[in-house]
């Protein structure tokens, strides 16, 4: 061997080890978080190592059986078990009051529904504006519980009908890649959510009025709510209060009903580590929380890696109608795919959740004994 090529081959060995996650073989590693970080030279080509959920077991790129899910290229998809500290753990009676003041929004005399479904609430203020290009109005509402030392922001997406609904989720799937930058280098959200957010948050005064009665009530939680994109703006929220306005996180409660994937992965670790009470709760066979729907990672490029959707923990998944009395399962894994079956599909599981039809439910101004 020529000098100059054992010289090519020690650069490459050192550059080589040099890397870090660079392993022999995958099926060795016995820990998610380890897998996800490491990879494998197959032929020169470089390849991930993948956890899988369902085997438990590190492999190469057939390591786990088709269709199941797998972990590569971040642990942050690692399951983390969940273990709420006293006090703030989920409750399907917690589910239902919140899900009472996220449904209030969307009745045009807000009082009128509190005043039923949660008589504590002594105050409340509505703030509507045009949220996108198409006249989709987005809504959101301030209220009050001095019962319950609390402040209510709960947002309501769109007052789009069924059919526009459905038309706007397309666009939301095909607006994959659209991101705005949001509250730190990394993290991004949906471009409409952005909008959105801005206009009704920030632009109609809710957000001087909210920081106003935090600092008249600095002892007060903040609970952030919202139903299917009011969802999305209630973590965009959630994060911004944490992030800009540096409000103390263990102040804020936050939980969503069918919230879609707001964010991308940098988004979900920045509402992780900046709001640690945050449940999505899901029912059955909500399509929406699977939009925009992730692609395959075995087939992105870093870059596009960090341009998927991603949800952030802790799912609340109702495998059921949520009936009252039913079980749920609180999920390990960021995001659904392992934690419930994302392939079925039914609109009617969107619309409806803990069994209220919600247009019925506003008509009759939130008659108490229907949810809670
Ligand atoms: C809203 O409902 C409250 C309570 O039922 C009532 O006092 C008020 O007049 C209503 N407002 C409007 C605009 O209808």
């Amino acid at each position: 061997m020529r000098i100059r090529e054992v010289l090519a081959l020690v650069a490459f060995s050192i550059l080589t080890i040099a890397e870090a996650g660079n392993v022999l073989v995958c099926k060795d590693i016995k820990d998610c978080n380890t897998c996800a970080e490491s990879y494998i030279h197959i032929l020169g080509f470089k390849e991930d190592c993948r956890w899988c959920l369902e085997t438990q077991s590190c492999g190469g790129p057939i390591s786990c059986p088709i269709g199941k899910p797998v972990i590569q290229k971040d642990p942050f998809k690692c399951p983390t078990p969940y273990k709420p500290s006293a006090g703030k753990r989920y409750t399907d009676a917690l589910g239902r009051s919140l899900f009472a003041i996220s449904t209030a929004v969307r009745d045009s005399n807000v009082t009128a529904c509190l005043r039923n479904v949660r008589p504590d609430i002594s105050f409340s203020r509505s703030y509507e504006v045009e949220c996108d290009g198409s006249g989709n109005l987005c809504k959101g509402i301030i209220a009050k519980s001095e019962e319950a030392k609390a402040l209510y922001v709960a947002y309501k997406g769109s007052t789009a009908g069924k059919q526009v609904f459905a038309e706007m989720l397309h666009g939301l799937t095909a607006q994959l890649g659209a991101w705005e930058k949001f509250e730190s280098q990394d993290a991004g959200v949906i471009n409409y959510f952005h909008t959105a957010f801005y206009r009704l948050f920030i632009d109609s005064g809710m957000e001087d009025d909210l920081m106003d009665l935090m600092k008249k009530h600095k002892n007060y939680r903040i609970w952030l709510t919202g139903h299917s994109l009011g969802g999305s703006l209630a973590s965009m929220t959630a994060l911004h209060l944490v992030k800009k306005k540096g409000v103390d996180k263990n102040r804020v409660r936050l939980i969503t009903f069918g919230e879609p994937r707001t964010g991308n992965i940098a988004y979900a670790k920045e509402i992780e580590e900046n709001v640690p009470f945050r449940y999505r709760v899901i029912k059955r066979g909500d399509p929406v929380p699977n939009m925009p729907a992730p692609l395959n990672p075995a087939v992105l490029t870093a870059a596009q890696y960090n341009r998927q959707a991603m949800h952030y923990r802790y799912l609340v998944h109702y495998d059921n109608n949520m009936g009252k009395g039913d079980v749920f399962n609180v999920c390990s894994v960021a995001d659904d795919l392992g934690c419930r079956n994302t392939a079925l599909s039914n609109l009617a599981d969107h619309t409806s959740y803990f069994q209220i039809d919600q247009d019925d439910f506003v008509r009759n101004h939130c008659p108490r004994h229907e949810l809670i």
